[in-house]
């Protein structure tokens, strides 16, 4: 079980599986998930490919800081999965540690993550082909490094398994 004060955010990059990750910790921790890019589709009723494709990746951020802001005051809220370029954002990155989360990396190479990208049926417009996705996959690194723990995802472990390993280890 989480200590009554641990919080924990989950970042990485795109189809690293931080959404299956989260869902699992949190049936095995028995505390309470949020998926921050499901939390925004909720609320502006619309997918998040429909509002950067309509009015551009600059106001998605805005969308994405004001509802993290949100999120990050609710009180039962332990686990937070966040979409891969919300953690790239300064100002979100100081809402995290003002709230007191621990931020987890879960570290993978391209080729996983890639492939994760291109089997799911979700739209993702700023990974549309291979050369682009991997120009943003090797540019945000730096900024993934500076989270407060790094999980290395090992391809053969199933998502159950990595958040049975986060669960041992993190909490
Ligand atoms: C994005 C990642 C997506 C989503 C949006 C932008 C990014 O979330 O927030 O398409 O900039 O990396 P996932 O990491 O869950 O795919």
């Amino acid at each position: 079980m989480p200590s009554a004060n641990q919080k924990i955010i989950l970042t990485g990059f795109m189809g690293v599986g931080k959404s299956t990750i989260a869902r699992f910790l949190s049936f095995m921790l028995k505390c309470e998930k949020v998926d921050l890019d499901l939390i925004i589709e909720e609320n502006e009723r619309r997918t998040i490919a429909e509002i950067i494709q309509t009015e551009g990746e600059a106001r998605f951020r805005r969308i994405e800081t004001e509802n993290l802001s949100r999120v990050l005051v609710g009180n039962n809220v332990q686990i937070i999965a966040l979409g891969g370029g919300a953690w790239i954002t300064e100002e979100n990155r100081r809402l995290i540690k003002q709230h007191d989360f621990t931020t987890v990396w879960l570290e993978s190479s391209f080729e996983h993550c890639w492939r994760n990208i291109s089997c799911s049926k979700r739209v993702r417009p700023l990974a549309k082909n291979k050369t682009e996705a991997r120009r943003l996959f090797y540019e945000r690194q730096k900024f993934y490094c500076l989270a407060d723990w790094h999980f290395i995802i090992k391809p053969d472990l199933t998502s159950f398994e990595i958040a049975k390993k986060i669960a041992d280890e993190v909490f």
